[in-house]
């Protein structure tokens, strides 16, 4: 890629890109949240079109009208954000838009054959005559990548495949590409986490607000020194944990049990969490923890149980009144139930609050305030953005997943429910939100974290309670248990709850 420049109005998220991928690279892309990452691949895979420069494609300076064009040179990409069709089935979801056909219709036989291979040659964990709506995230992110294995691209492209998998789970993509790229294929991976890099790229990309700053070989640099190349300045910081005292239970569940689709998902949960302290949910990824969470939040109906917030009994009522008992909660998914794309940051950073006095001026909305109150959160969360009045659409991923925690905190909540609060977020970013965690804590709020990252969830809780197939099969002390230990206990290995 030569010289590429992307222009949305005033706005240069590109700015003069030069970049080189080579047969058989896995090339990492690094940079802040909103540095122009997923524009640039998005320019390769030919979503967007560049205002400027031009691509090379094995030598021959190729002009990518579109994504099918872009597909017919080999390129393929995952996007940070899936394209999938939730009522589709996986084997659907793979071959759709090049599905094999047989006298007119669509040869699933074929197609299933083609895709059977795939799954077997890289060992990939698939049920294909699922349905979308109804599997996991990480295996949502393995129906992507054999969707692009499956149209024979050569060039790929991962944006943050990693950013919400288990990390069992991130140690099986690492295997899938360094197979890939010893047949021969190119990848480009974009990732936030360093450990990432330093493992598997050959090279290193890092851009810093949509400029090329450094491209170098990954053995010759530390963690350190990649977090410093892209956020310009040396990294500190340190969590200050206060000591809470007199913790009274804030948010109480007691035999919780949530069946979907006629599974038993949540099993006779119960647990509790006091003011000022934070407890860490660890399990390995579709063991009930997002029914647990969605339960909590009034999203999913319950068959037994009972859900307190602070002396308020709010077992089957509607979000609005859980979210008035003092619930915040930071979703799993940020675009589906954390934003409303469409609607401008301020109108989202109001979403909870819009009909309260403050905002509401005879029943009309007080824009004024609204705007007001978004310019400060824009401000002291650093949402990059170009304006309160600009739509959530524009954002960069990491962007919105900060847009999302800046109103769920801002709303000061009595307990706090944070599904993978970091995801897609920048190391810079992370400092800032486990800082904002903390000092919720300290004020008093309960927080319920469930995260997929175990340091995350080592470093930020004062308990840790490990879940697995819908039930909290034991409880660790965070300052006495290694990432290995607890690993063990996700894996199934009961222990005394409390012992
Ligand atoms: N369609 C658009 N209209 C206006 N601005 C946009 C649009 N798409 C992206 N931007 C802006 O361009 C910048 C770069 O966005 P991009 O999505 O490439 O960031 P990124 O490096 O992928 O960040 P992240 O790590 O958060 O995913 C951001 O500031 C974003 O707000
Ligand atoms: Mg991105």
């Amino acid at each position: 890629m030569n010289h590429i420049t992307k222009r949305f109005g005033e706005f240069k998220a590109n700015d003069d890109i030069s970049m080189t991928l080579h047969y058989g690279e896995i090339l990492a892309l690094l940079g802040e949240n909103g540095a122009g990452k997923s524009t640039i691949m998005n320019i390769l895979s030919g979503l967007l079109q560049p205002t400027d420069g031009t691509i090379e494609i094995n030598g021959v300076v190729t002009q990518l009208a579109g994504p099918r064009q872009a597909k017919e040179l080999g390129i393929g990409m995952v996007h940070q954000h899936f394209m999938l069709i939730p009522a589709f089935t996986v084997l659907e979801n793979i071959i759709l838009g090049d599905e094999p056909t047989k006298r007119g219709r669509i040869d699933y036989q074929h197609a299933r054959a083609t895709v059977e291979a795939l799954v077997e040659k890289y060992q990939l964990k698939l049920e294909l005559d699922a349905k979308v709506a109804n599997i996991s995230v990480g295996m949502q992110q393995r129906v992507e990548i054999v969707k692009a294995l499956y149209r024979q691209a050569t060039i790929l492209i991962f944006d943050e495949p990693t950013a919400a998998l288990t990390p069992q789970e991130v140690q099986e993509i690492i295997v899938i590409f360094k197979q890939l790229a010893r047949e021969g294929k190119s990848i480009v991976f974009i990732t936030h986490k360093l450990g990432e890099i330093k493992q598997i790229a050959d090279n290193c990309v890092v851009i810093r607000a949509g400029q090329v700053v450094k491209t170098l070989p990954v053995d010759q640099v530390s963690e350190n020194k990649l977090a410093e190349l892209m956020v310009g300045h040396p990294m500190n910081g340190q969590l200050v944990r206060q000591l809470n005292e007199q913790q009274h239970p804030v948010l109480t569940v007691h035999n919780l049990t949530v069946k979907t689709n006629h599974q038993l998902k949540v099993n006779q949960l119960s647990l509790s969490v006091n003011t000022g302290e934070i407890v860490g949910i660890a399990g390995v990824d579709g063991n009930g923890q997002s029914e647990l969470i969605n339960a909590i939040s009034g999203l999913t109906k319950i068959q037994t149980g009972e859900i307190k917030i602070a002396d308020q009994n709010v077992t089957h009522q509607a979000p609005r009144r859980i979210n008035e008992a003092g619930l915040g909660v930071i979703p799993e998914d940020r675009q589906n139930t954390g934003l409303i794309l469409a609607l401008t940051l301020a109108e989202n950073l109001a979403l909870k609050s819009y009909y309260q006095q403050q905002y509401n001026w005879h029943g009309l909305l007080n824009y004024t305030a609204i705007n007001q109150t978004a310019q400060r959160l824009i401000s002291s969360f650093d949402i990059r953005s170009q304006s309160e009045k600009e739509t959530a659409t524009e954002l960069s991923g990491g962007n919105q997943q900060k847009l999302v925690v800046a109103r769920e905190i801002s709303n000061e909540p009595k307990v706090l429910i944070a599904a993978n609060p970091t995801r897609g977020v920048d190391v810079g970013a992370i400092e800032y939100i486990h800082q904002q965690l903390i000092e919720q804590r300290n004020k008093g709020c309960g927080i319920l974290l469930v995260s997929f990252e175990l340091d995350e969830i080592l470093k930020l809780s004062d308990r840790v309670l490990v879940m697995h197939g819908g039930e909290i099969v034991g409880e660790i002390d965070p300052q006495n248990t290694t990432s290995q230990e607890l690993g063990l206990l996700m894996a199934g290995k009961k222990q005394n709850v409390g012992g």
